[in-house]
């Protein structure tokens, strides 16, 4: 059946319900350039403002999935589970999380992206391993799944292509911050990807997507619901991103204190966050391994070594560091009572490691340094944070990004926030 473009956007801009059929035939007609990008905008708009109806939002979701292929696990002999967060500075938590829990016995299928704005791209992070790369086939993807168990991997054009399309309008529309747009973005790549289960962290605070506890409890009720739905066993973490995750931002500098987690030390809030995802991962599928020991005694570190030469890089490379350093020092003495998610990824950004447009260069050595976190005594000139650029030039906007993204106080004047906030599902 074919509809006017023209009459779903002035149904969905005047409040009312997409029928089934409309709905169907607007996602399939922009993937197949017969709606313009100019009115897929205004779809995006209206459904920014007026919302998706469960009804709605669920065939949206099929219809992005149905836009491609779902990928046909089945012949890997692991259980397969994956992870998706939603997003936040100093997130690095995917470089550890895949090998350990394929060291404890599951497949994980981690299909990713770049990074765009201020939150760095799991792809961007490890192509910054000599030789590491991110495209794989089809039949390499599904051999790696099955004898390492672990594979991060560029996702391929075949899966969901009207979310790459529709994702491509939202970022240049301004429509990106809608529940309904994020949910069925995310679900139908995670869905198509093809595992039995899924654990998504969405975070909370000002370096991520959803500020607020309640709108991030309503986007992970409602990808759990969606993905429940399409028979995925889905749950979720509302985790903190109100401060960096670790005391690194940035592309090498991540991969690097990845590498000390797999080694079994690292920055606790970032060990916490990876066993926390581990065991919901495991327990997902029915594991009942302790990821705690495979970070122990290094058969996650023997299964990332495994997992990087796959993708033929040298994970005995050194890494990539940049030209050049700014250091920041504190100002006055006291705790450290906040550090501002947003403003020290955004200082990464401006310093290369992360690109403004998808067609940019990253700079893998770029990056934020942090030296105390808060919570910490600092002392009045001592380093409080390190820019880390290739171009010096970088540095003023960077520190531009950084005016007012602290406050040292009392020590009264911190009160810690527990990083995994709630569960669902
Ligand atoms: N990540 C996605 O994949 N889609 C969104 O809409 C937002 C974040």
């Amino acid at each position: 059946m074919t509809f006017s473009a023209v009459d779903v956007i002035r149904a969905k801009r005047d409040g009312g319900e997409l029928s089934d059929e409309q709905i169907d035939w607007v996602l399939d007609a922009f993937t197949r350039g017969a709606v313009d990008p100019e009115q897929m905008s205004a779809l995006a708009m209206a459904v920014f403002f007026r919302g998706l109806s469960p009804r709605e939002l669920a065939r949206w979701t099929a219809a992005m999935i149905a836009s491609g292929a779902r990928l046909d696990l089945s012949s890997v002999p692991r259980p397969t589970v994956d992870k998706h967060s939603t997003g936040g500075v100093g997130d690095k938590i995917t470089l550890p999380l895949v090998p350990l829990v394929a060291a404890c016995g599951a497949a994980v299928p981690q299909l990713s992206g770049r990074g765009l704005g201020h939150t760095g791209g799991t792809l961007d992070k490890l192509e910054s391993i000599p030789g590491w790369r991110a495209a794989l086939t089809n039949d390499e993807f599904l051999a790696q799944l099955s004898s390492v168990g672990g594979v991060i991997c560029a996702a391929g054009d075949e899966l969901a292509p009207a979310d790459k399309k529709l994702y491509a309008l939202r970022d240049v529309t301004g429509t990106v911050e809608s529940i309904p747009l994020i949910a069925s973005s995310i679900m139908s790549k995670k869905i198509a990807e093809g595992s039995s289960a899924l654990v998504l962290d969405v975070k909370v605070g000002t370096g991520a997507f959803m500020k607020t506890v309640e709108d991030a409890r309503l986007l992970a009720t409602t990808m759990v619901e969606l993905g429940t739905a399409h028979g995925v066993a889905t749950s979720a973490l509302l985790t903190d991103m109100s401060t960096p995750l670790g005391l690194t931002a940035g592309n090498a500098l991540e991969v690097a204190e990845s590498l000390e987690v797999l080694a079994g030390g690292g920055p606790a809030d970032v060990v916490e966050l990876t066993l926390a995802l581990a065991q919901q991962m495991l327990v997902a599928v029915g594991i009942s391994e302790d990821p705690e020991d495979a970070l122990r005694d290094g058969r996650a570190m023997d299964a990332w070594r495994a997992m990087i030469a796959a993708q033929g890089g040298d994970p005995s490379a050194p890494l990539p560091v940049a030209r050049e350093r700014h250091l920041v020092t504190a100002p006055a003495s006291g705790t450290l009572t906040r550090l501002d998610a947003y403003a020290v990824g955004v200082a990464a950004w401006r310093c290369g490691a992360g690109r403004a447009r998808k067609e940019d260069a990253v700079s893998a050595g770029a990056g934020v340094v942090l030296f105390a976190k808060p919570g910490d005594d600092v002392v009045a000139g001592a380093p409080l944070l390190e820019l880390h650029a290739d171009d010096p030039a970088r540095f003023e906007s960077a520190l531009a990004a950084l005016d007012g993204a602290w406050d040292i106080g009392a020590a009264d004047g911190f009160t810690p926030t527990p990083l995994v906030l709630d569960r669902i599902g």
